[in-house]
């Protein structure tokens, strides 16, 4: 209400600005709150005591958003049987309306009215990686608010790995449906700082648990066929899954661009850093001669290396980002090191590339993303 008046005056004043009503309410939408950290670094025996936890549970059990800690990347969560919940999580995001959230549960209990069904197969994956980074998609029970599904007949649920996140979904004794707690777009956030960086004004509070451990986000499958399809790689790998079950395959959306993908999310473009991104395949001489050719041009260049190999490179700004010999490390550091760059001046990101395997398969995945789908071969 008192927005749209503002936006008539604003309209009165004739200013030679363009903002249509849309952008205004979004800009003002963003100072709705005075964001707080609530820190819960050191919880011990008693987390579920820490006031802090406390706090952030009660604005969930009051249809608030938090941000919060999982072991992936911090989430915005919210009450995933209310609507009013779930659509402050979109609005504060900036997120399209068609693209589903996870829902995040603490114990089996929470699956009753959450899903329809559970498969053996599902079975068997949540013996074998929950608590952990894997998101299983099932039929949609009749407890979860519509905008949660974006309208698909089936939903997304984990039970993350993070002794902050269970017990804030206990002590909320709720589902918490969590997207990845960035602006749409953004890379997702690893740390508190991140998501303040993102979204202060727009959420009242970020539980502060410290940087988050794999670094990506959960891998996304789908199990209700004869295969388990992966929508979206992630922390758990192919490898991994394949030691539990047969028929593991990936999504075709995934690799063949003429298909849509069917995890929603996977078809915008995302994890991207203010400065275009290329990918580069090739020798530390040919990614070097990209950036003398750019540099040569006036343009400021930074490239994405790992620690073995940032001193191959000149360039303006070199950031490595874990090391080669452990890709975990590289999963760890990728979005922190993403977002660096946005403190940098650069113009163009030029970024190595890595083996498509293990943990590997999801980093590849989300720089591909930021990339736009485009990689420079050496020929
Ligand atoms: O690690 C994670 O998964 C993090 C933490 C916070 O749990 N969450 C996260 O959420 O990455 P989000 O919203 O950024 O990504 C969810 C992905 C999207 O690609 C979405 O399209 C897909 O999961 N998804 C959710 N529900 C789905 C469904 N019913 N069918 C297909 N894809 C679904
Ligand atoms: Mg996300």
């Amino acid at each position: 209400m008192l927005s749209a008046s503002v936006y008539n005056l604003w309209m009165m004043c004739k200013t030679p600005f363009y903002l249509d009503e849309k952008r205004f309410e979004r800009i003002f939408s963003m100072n709705k709150y005075e964001t707080k950290y609530l820190s819960v670094d050191n919880l011990g025996e008693n987390q579920r005591n820490c006031p802090q936890l406390m706090q952030a549970a009660l604005w969930i059990k009051e249809n608030e958003v938090v941000a919060f800690p999982t072991e992936t990347v911090y989430g915005l969560g919210g009450n995933a049987q209310n609507d009013e919940a779930i659509t402050k999580i979109f609005q504060a995001k900036g997120r399209p309306s068609d693209n589903p959230l996870i829902v995040h549960i603490a114990k089996y209990e929470q699956l009753e009215g959450l899903v329809s069904e559970v498969s053996p197969t599902a079975r068997k994956l949540m013996d074998a990686f929950w608590p952990g980074p894997l998101t299983l998609i099932m039929p949609k029970g009749e407890h979860v608010a519509h905008q949660v599904t974006a309208g698909l007949s089936t939903v997304g649920v984990r039970m993350p790995d993070h002794p902050v996140a269970l017990a804030l979904i206990e002590e909320a004794n709720l589902p918490i449906a969590a997207p990845s707690a960035n602006r749409s777009g953004r890379p997702s956030p690893t740390t508190a700082q991140h998501v303040y960086h993102d979204l202060k004004g727009a959420i009242p509070a970020i539980v502060d648990g410290g940087a988050t451990g794999v670094g990506v986000e959960s891998t996304v499958v789908d199990c209700s066929g004869d295969v388990v399809a992966i929508l979206r790689p992630g922390g758990v790998t192919k490898e991994q899954l394949e030691a539990v079950v047969d028929n593991v395959m990936m999504d075709p959306g995934l690799v063949d661009q003429k298909q849509a993908p069917k995890s929603p999310g996977m078809k915008y473009t995302h994890y991207a850093p203010d400065a275009p991104l290329r990918l580069v395949d090739g020798s530390f001489a040919f990614l070097q001669h990209l950036v003398d050719k750019d540099r040569a041009e006036g343009k400021k260049v930074g490239v994405l290396s790992t620690e073995e190999t940032k001193d191959h490179y000149h360039a303006d700004v070199v950031i490595p980002c874990g090391q080669r010999a452990q890709v975990a490390t590289v999963a760890h550091h990728l979005y922190d090191a993403l977002r660096a760059f946005n403190e940098t001046d650069v113009d163009v990101i030029y970024s190595e590339v890595f083996p498509k395997a293990g943990v590997g398969l999801a980093i590849m995945n989300r720089l591909e993303k930021s990339a736009g789908g485009v990689i420079l071969r050496e020929e």
